[in-house]
């Protein structure tokens, strides 16, 4: 298996999880900014190569932790901004990128869920279990059923076979999400236990996302060895399969962080 989780899950993992998030968007987003767009081009590389810069601090365990935080809530911050502004460039059909609106979305919404985990690590806050479990389910179920729709996008309509396993899996996981949904309503605050049912959802939640992520890294091996017909970059099997990973082993553990 080409992944591994080999993040730590000390603060400067979880800061090295969500700024590794946000640099690969940032190399992804790079390769569909078309020549006619240098401007973005520029700015897009600047903000990568300084998310870059940070996690190579939070893998070697170096530097003051606080800095590291400043740094990567700034640079989160002016990442985001750039993703909002092009955005709604697209939707008045200003910009020419090949970049799914749907998906410049997606990323602003993990720039957002990185902004709320930095300030819980500053505040040092505690998340019960029903509601970090709620709160993971409703966030990431979410981005797991855009992952489904985004594979699509990527892999070549001629692989009609693909195509049926990944509409079955978007369908799974649409009901997923719509089961978070509701419990969220269902379960109200104050959120004092894990309580059967909750259990229950948790579990079948986990058990489908690994089934997920084992997909997406069998179909992240089939494109690195260019063995499917795809535009898909190289590494995006493997990172949306780092957030299947995030959310199981999150919803294993009760935790936001
Ligand atoms: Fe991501
Ligand atoms: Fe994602």
């Amino acid at each position: 298996m080409p992944y591994t989780d080999n993040y730590q899950r000390d603060t400067y993992g979880v800061i090295d999880f969500w700024v590794r998030n946000n640099f690969e968007h940032g190399e992804f987003f790079d390769r569909e900014i078309s020549h006619h767009e240098m401007e973005l081009a520029r700015a897009n590389q600047a903000m990568t190569q300084r998310m870059g810069k940070i996690f190579e601090r939070t893998e070697s365990k170096t530097g003051d932790i606080g800095l590291i935080l400043a740094e990567a809530k700034s640079s989160t911050h002016e990442f985001h901004e750039l993703l909002v502004h092009t955005m709604d460039k697209a939707l008045h059909c200003e910009v020419i990128i090949s970049t799914p609106t749907s998906l410049l979305d997606h990323m602003i919404r993990e720039a957002e869920e990185a902004q709320k985990v930095f300030k819980l690590i500053e505040t040092n806050a505690y998340v019960k279990p029903a509601d970090a479990t709620i709160h993971e389910s409703n966030f990431w179920l979410r981005q797991m059923v855009d992952h489904l729709i985004f594979i699509s996008h990527y892999v070549d309509a001629s692989n009609y076979e693909l195509h049926d396993q990944v509409r079955a899996m978007t369908r799974k996981f649409e009901n997923l999400l719509l089961q978070a949904i509701s419990l969220k309503t269902m379960i109200r605050r104050p959120r004092n236990e894990v309580s059967p049912i909750l259990n229950n959802f948790n579990q079948m939640v986990i058990k489908e996302t690994k089934a997920l992520e084992a997909f997406k890294l069998e179909l992240s091996e089939l494109i690195k060895n260019c063995a499917a017909v795809t535009t898909a970059p190289p590494d995006l099997l493997e990172h949306i399969a780092r957030e299947a990973h995030h959310l199981w082993r999150n919803l294993e553990d009760q935790v936001v962080l």
